[in-house]
């Protein structure tokens, strides 16, 4: 970010992902969640409920959402659709979709011709 946006003056921000991802006994052990909270995200999961994961960025949704994956049955397809696709699964029931930007080939022939 720049001035006038960074008052205080330039501000550059780097992400790293760790090669390994976080798993339910790291949340566990950073006091994310209690016990009890994720035997009931895990129930929940198992039960098939649908689940809303919000938050500001960087706060561990994604990384959340890696650990309640895990507890979705080996039987159950997963699809993902996210931008980028950094939903780790390594299931082979598993397949990640991902926003590309419109290109000339994507676009449908009527919409093109009105350009
Ligand atoms: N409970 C946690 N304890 C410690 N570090 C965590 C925890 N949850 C996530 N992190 C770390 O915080 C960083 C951001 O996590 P994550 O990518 O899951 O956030 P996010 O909310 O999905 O981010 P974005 O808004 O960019 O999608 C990662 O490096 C992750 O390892
Ligand atoms: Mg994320």
């Amino acid at each position: 970010m720049i001035p006038p946006l960074a008052v205080d003056g330039p501000l550059l921000s780097i992400r790293r992902f760790g090669s390994t991802p976080l798993t339910a006994d790291d949340l566990l052990r950073h006091r994310t969640l209690t016990p009890q909270m994720l035997e009931t995200l895990r129930s929940a999961v198992r039960a098939r409920l649908n689940i809303v994961i919000s938050g500001g960025t960087g706060s561990g949704k994604t990384t959340l959402l890696n650990v309640l994956s895990g507890y979705i049955s080996n039987a159950e397809r997963i699809v993902t659709m996210r931008t980028p696709p950094n939903c780790r699964s390594s299931r082979s029931t598993s397949r990640a979709w991902s926003a590309v930007r419109p290109t000339w080939r994507a676009r449908a022939p009527s919409a093109s011709a009105s350009w």
